[in-house]
Parts: structure tokens; C-alpha cells; sequence
């Protein structure tokens, strides 16, 4: 052991024994007499759109596969994400809704036209995962419906046929149409997303435009079962232009009795600077590392400027901010087809994970629901498959590290992140946030961002333990392979209390979930 090591030794052992301050050392306090807003488990909300191998062989495989699978939707897939408690799953997409017409999505299989897929590598869509198999998807793994309406190239008369088709109990000609399909008893859909990127790939519309198509939509796209309410989305920024955001929320504040919305989106994708996407999801450096965390720490910003402009109209915070498309976008995985989007998921991508989910946490007022994007082999998704085998992405198990933070009430932390630079970036060092869980306990998530050293978090508390998991990594850009689906797993971490101080020491780029115990 050099001079340097001891003494740090020493410091620290001092810091657990005393509370003696070590440089390094960072000073956490849960303020747990301080409850904040509830943080809505439609935060942890997944994104599968008809684009690459999201849908097809991802999730669904067809009823006369070899791969397990329940009425053609694989048992492993379904088996994952059940785990995840995820709250509800955004279908068909993404720029795929826009294009989407849902009556080739009912009916025998074999009936179904085949048509393509444009924005996504122009292959052929099947249409053999329509509107029954998404709700049969949905209601397999627990999960609430969340249906974008195409806005784009559909007609407002299509998108109420669909919400009749699949909500009304009356027997209506749809009504028995959906029933002569299997499903007599209306669904419940909880959310309708009235078109996507309006501003983009949803028909480049000026705010205007689409706040004119919006009140349509909003009024006759209706949901007719009661039993289930469906709360209706608005197409809301992207990124950082702030037009949508005035655009539809003055027309909100103006509206009449005859429309309303609950919810307005955002999009904002971790990407770096430039188009396309060109960072690298393995084999990169330190640098790289520290740009894509920098950029992904701008959902905060984001987060406060359109909040900002929704509170002038919306000071009751009525309508939800609901972030329907966020997580990296990476240059795609060398070899897989163009428009895939396909890119591997490494500890990098847990600690972006872990980051904006403490973002949206500490919004919680506001944001109400996310859908990372995408839920199965397309971007940053939880889990990636390749015929019948299935790998766990390090961001699924950040996702199953947080289950305890749905529907649990925010505790405000104090503690000083401290700095971690390279070269110009500076970026805080670590990041916390906490929770009074349904379960009644307290919850923290600890994240180390720095990826040169460890951690050192020392808690003030009462508890007499803490106890959970980690997600640690051997490299900066470690990820999980069929070969080796282990190599970021989350192992038990615990830590037990010293006087009223508990010592947690982070290993470099990782992420920490504990609940305290007496
Ligand atoms: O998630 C991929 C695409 O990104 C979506 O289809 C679109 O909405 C966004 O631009």
C-alpha cells in the first residue's frame, strides 16, 4: 500500500467509524418529513413500435412457431417483462402510427393484407400483430394499452372507428365485428395518443396546424366504455422547441366543453451532437462516456422549460407532461439492417437510464408518464433477442432495480454530487434520489456516474441497515451477450449502519438500489 492509499484508508475508515469529512466523501440525507409529489408508475412506461425486430420476433412470433410462445406472443419475452411490473406499452409506434391503418391489423391471420413498412427499412408489414394481439401482449405481461391514432394519413373518421371498435359495448356494427374477432367484451384503453412527431414524420405541421387537428381528434375519437377511462395525449415538443408547447397548450386553455386532453409529449432522444446517430454503443472511451451522459442530463432543462410554459397556462398542473419517446440513440449495431435500429446496450446505458428516471422523479408533479424507447431489439431497449434466445439489457435491470419507486411518494435527498470532468465536460459525480415505497419503506437510488472512481456515500439515518442491489460493470462499456448474459447483473449489496451513519461505497459507473431497515 503507497502513502496515497493508506491515507485515503485511513480517511475513510474515519469517515464510517467518526463522520470525519473525506474529500470524497459524500454526505446523504434523506428528508423523509418532506414528502413530495407521488411518482407515477407510468413513468416506467415501454414503447414498442412496428419498426425492425421490435415487434416481429421480438415479441410476437405467430402462433406455429417452434419458439414458446401464448396465441403467437413469446412465453420468455413475456415472462421478462412481468418482472418489470411495466405500467402500460406505446403501440404501433412512433412515425409507424402515422402510417398505420388498423383494419388490416383485424381478422383471420391469413386474411391480412400484407403492406409496408416506409419509415422502417420499407419491408413488408405482415399485419399479424394488430389491435387483439397488441391487447393480448398488454393484458400477458399486465400492462395498461396505450394506442397512438394515426393523425398523419388518417382521417379522424378512422381513428373514432377504432376507438369504437375496440371500446364500445353497444352492439354496434363494429362492436359485433370486434366480437365475430374474439372479443365480445369491450377493451379499456388508458391511453390515446393523438398522433406522433406531428412536427416531423406525423405530417410536418406548424403548432397551429396541429392544434387544428388536435381539437378534432380530441372530440371524436372517443372512448365509450366507462368502466375504463382513456386519457388522451397531444403531440408536445420536440426536444427543445418550445412551439408545440405554446401552440397546444394556449389552445387548451381555450378550449370549450366539446375537447379536452390530459397529457402533452415530449420527445427527446440522447444522441449526441449531429444526425444521424453516431456514437457507438460498445468499444467506446472515457470521452465518449462522459459526452452522451452530459447530453443526456439536458432532460432536466427540458423538463423545467416546458414545464415552465405549461405552469403559465396550467398552473394546476392539470395536463401530465408525458415523455412518450427518451433513451439513447446509437449508431446502429454493425451488420444489422438499415432502419432497424438496432445497437447494443451497455452499462452506459444504465447509468442514462438511471439518471432520467431520477430526473423525471424530481418532476413528478409535472411528469407523469414515460415510455422509454423501445422496449424489445430497437434502441435502448430491455431486452434484446435472437431467435429463441433472449439476453437482459443492463437498462432492463435498472428498470427492475426501480420497481420500488412506482406509485411511491418522492423524499427530497440532500447531499452535494461533487464533479467528475473530462476534458471540458464537467458532469456532477453521483446522483441520488429517494422514496417512501407503497411498502412503507424508504427507498434510495444511488448512482455513480464517475467512471474513473469509486464512490464513497455516507448516510445520516436511524435505519440500522441498508440493503438491496447493484448494477456494477468491468468496463465502461461492458454489456450482456447470448455468450455472457451476465456480465452487468445486479448483485445484493448491504451495508449496516455505524452510530446513525451508513457507508456505501460505488464502484465506478454504477447504480445502487437499497431500501433502509430498522
Ligand atoms: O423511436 C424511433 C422513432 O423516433 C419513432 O418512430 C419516432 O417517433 C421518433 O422520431
Amino acid at each position: 500500500m503507497n502513502l496515497k492509499s493508506a491515507l485515503s484508508a485511513l480517511l475513510i475508515g474515519a469517515t464510517a467509524s467518526v463522520g470525519v469529512a473525506y474529500a470524497q466523501t459524500v454526505a446523504l440525507k434523506v428528508e423523509t418529513d418532506k414528502p413530495g409529489a407521488k411518482i407515477d408508475r407510468q413513468l416506467f412506461g415501454q414503447f414498442a413500435e412496428h419498426l425492425g425486430r421490435g415487434v416481429y420476433e421480438g415479441v410476437w412470433v405467430g402462433p406455429d412457431s417452434p419458439i414458446p410462445n401464448t396465441r403467437g406472443i413469446r412465453n420468455d419475452v413475456v415472462a421478462a417483462l412481468k418482472e418489470l411490473r411495466v405500467p402500460n406499452v406505446r403501440w404501433p409506434g412512433g412515425c409507424f402510427a402515422d402510417e398505420y391503418h388498423w383494419r388490416n391489423g383485424i381478422g383471420p391471420l391469413k386474411d391480412r393484407p400484407a403492406t409496408l413498412n416506409p419509415n422502417w427499412g420499407g419491408v413488408i408489414e405482415p399485419n399479424t400483430f394488430g389491435t387483439h394481439e397488441f391487447m393480448d401482449f398488454v393484458q400477458q405481461i399486465g400492462a395498461e394499452a396505450y394506442i397512438s391514432v394515426n393523425v398523419g394519413s388518417g382521417t379522424p373518421h378512422e381513428a373514432a372507428d377504432w376507438f369504437e371498435y375496440m371500446t364500445t359495448a353497444q352492439p354496434t356494427a363494429l362492436a359485433k365485428q370486434r366480437a365475430a374477432n374474439g372479443h365480445p367484451e369491450p377493451y379499456g384503453i388508458s391511453f390515446m395518443g393523438i398522433g406522433n412527431e406531428s412536427w416531423g414524420c406525423g405530417g410536418s405541421m406548424t403548432p397551429e396546424e396541429y392544434a387544428a387537428q388536435l381539437r378534432i381528434y380530441a372530440r371524436y375519437t372517443r372512448n365509450y366504455n366507462a368502466d375504463h377511462p382513456t386519457l388522451k395525449i397531444a403531440v408536445g415538443p420536440d426536444s427543445a422547441n418550445t412551439g408545440y408547447t405554446e401552440a397546444v397548450m394556449k389552445a387548451w386553455k381555450e378550449r370549450n366543453w366539446s375537447w379536452d386532453i390530459n397529457g402533452l409529449s415530449l420527445h427527446y432522444y440522447t444522441v449526441g451532437a449531429g444526425w444521424p446517430p453516431k456514437f457507438a454503443a460498445t468499444g467506446f472511451g472515457e470521452q465518449e462516456y462522459a459526452t452522451l451522459i452530459n447530453y443526456t442530463l439536458r432532460m432536466n432543462e427540458l423538463l423545467a422549460t416546458h414545464g415552465a410554459i405549461m405552469d403559465k397556462y396550467d398552473p394546476e398542473k392539470k395536463i401530465a407532461l408525458v415523455v412518450d419517446e427518451w433513451g439513447a440513440w446509437l449508431a446502429p449495431t454493425p451488420g444489422s439492417k438499415e432502419g432497424f435500429l438496432e445497437q447494443q446496450n451497455s452499462v452506459r446505458d444504465a447509468i442514462i437510464a438511471a439518471l432520467n428516471i431520477n430526473i423525471f422523479a424530481r418532476h413528478a408533479d409535472r411528469v407523469r408518464m414515460a415510455n422509454i424507447a423501445q422496449m424489445v431489439n430497437v434502441l435502448q431497449a430491455m431486452i434484446l433477442t435472437d431467435q429463441d434466445k433472449l439476453v437482459l439489457t443492463p437498462s432492463y435491470h435498472v428498470f427492475h432495480m426501480y420497481v420500488p419507486f412506482q406509485d411511491a411518494t418522492f423524499l427530497p435527498v440532500t447531499f452535494d454530487a461533487g464533479a467528475y470532468a473530462n476534458g471540458d465536460i464537467k458532469l456532477p459525480k453521483v446522483d441520488a434520489i429517494a422514496a417512501k415505497g407503497k411498502d412503507g419503506k424508504t427507498w434510495l437510488a444511488l448512482t455513480n456516474i464517475d467512471p474513473t472512481a469509486p464512490a464513497h456515500f455516507e448516510l445520516t439515518t436511524r435505519a440500522k441497515r441498508a440493503a438491496g442491489k447493484i448494477l456494477s460493470a468491468p468496463k465502461i462499456d461492458s454489456v450482456n451477450t447470448f455468450a455472457a448474459p451476465a456480465t452487468v447483473a445486479p448483485k445484493s449489496f448491504e451495508a449496516r449502519s455505524s452510530g446513525n451513519k451508513i457507508a456505501l461505497k460505488l464502484p465506478p459507473h454504477s447504480v445502487a438500489v437499497i431500501a433502509l431497515e430498522d
